[in-house]
C-alpha cells in the first residue's frame, strides 16, 4: 500500500511533469485502438524514432485490421522487417485477421478478449485499453517497471515483484486518468528514469524518491 499522502504527491508531479515535457507522438493523436495496437506493437524493444515512420507507413497503406487482414502477411512484414524483431510483423497480421474473423472488424473491448489476440501480453492489452479505450487500466511497460522499483524501493525477489509493480502500476492512477498518467509514466520512464543514466536532476520526484535517497 502507499500513503495517501505519497501517491497523490505522486500523481501531481507526475502529471505536471507531462504537461510540460510530454513527448508529441502521432499515437497519441488517436483513439483508434487498431492504430493504438500497431504502435504499441511496433514500440515493443524499439526507439521511438524509429518507430514513428514504420507507424506512418503501415496506417496509410493498411487504415483499418481489415485492410491488415486482406493483405498477404508478407507484404506486412516488408513494411515492419526493417524494424528489427521480425516477429512482429507476423503478431499484427494475425491479429489483424482475427479481428477480421472473429470479431467482425471490430476491436475488442476487453482485456481477456484482447489477450486472445497473437502477440498482446498483459502490457499490451493494457495499453489498448487505456490509450485507445480510455479505461483506467494499468500499464506496465519495463520503463514504467524500473520507474515504479526505483521511486517506491521495491525489494519483492523476482517471482514476486512483478504482481507488485502491476499493483503499483493499477494504485498510481488517478480516478478517470488513466490515459494521462499512463503515457507520462511511459515517458519519464523513457526519457528521465533511465536505465543507464537516469537524469535525477531534471526528475520531478527526485525530492521523495527511494531510489535518489539510496543514490545520495
Ligand atoms: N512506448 C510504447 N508505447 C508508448 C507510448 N504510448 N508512449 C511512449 N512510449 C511508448
Amino acid at each position: 500500500m502507499i500513503a495517501p499522502g505519497r501517491r497523490r504527491s505522486f500523481q501531481r508531479r507526475v502529471l505536471a511533469w507531462y504537461a510540460a515535457h510530454g513527448r508529441d507522438l502521432p499515437w497519441r493523436k488517436t483513439r483508434d485502438p487498431y492504430a493504438i495496437l500497431v504502435s504499441e506493437i511496433l514500440s515493443h524493444q524499439t526507439q521511438i524514432a524509429r518507430v514513428i515512420p514504420v507507424y506512418e507507413a503501415l496506417l496509410k497503406r493498411y487504415p483499418t485490421a481489415q485492410a491488415m487482414a486482406l493483405a498477404p502477411v508478407e507484404a506486412v512484414k516488408a513494411i515492419t522487417d526493417p524494424l528489427g524483431y521480425k516477429i512482429r510483423g507476423q503478431w499484427l497480421h494475425g491479429a489483424a485477421l482475427q479481428v477480421a474473423d472473429r470479431f467482425g472488424g471490430v476491436m475488442p473491448q476487453t482485456l481477456p478478449e484482447l489477450r486472445q489476440l497473437p502477440g498482446i501480453g498483459p502490457y499490451t492489452a493494457g495499453a489498448v485499453m487505456s490509450f485507445a479505450h480510455q479505461r483506467d487500466a494499468a500499464v506496465l511497460d519495463t520503463n514504467v517497471a524500473r520507474l515504479l522499483r526505483r521511486y517506491f524501493g521495491v525489494t519483492a525477489a523476482a517471482s514476486a515483484r512483478t504482481h507488485e509493480l502491476w499493483s503499483l502500476a493499477a494504485a498510481v492512477i488517478p480516478k478517470g486518468k488513466g490515459y494521462l498518467i499512463n503515457q507520462a509514466l511511459m515517458d519519464l520512464g523513457a526519457m528521465i528514469c533511465r536505465a543507464k543514466a537516469p537524469r535525477c536532476n531534471a526528475c520531478p520526484l527526485r525530492r521523495s524518491c527511494d531510489f535518489r535517497r539510496e543514490r545520495g
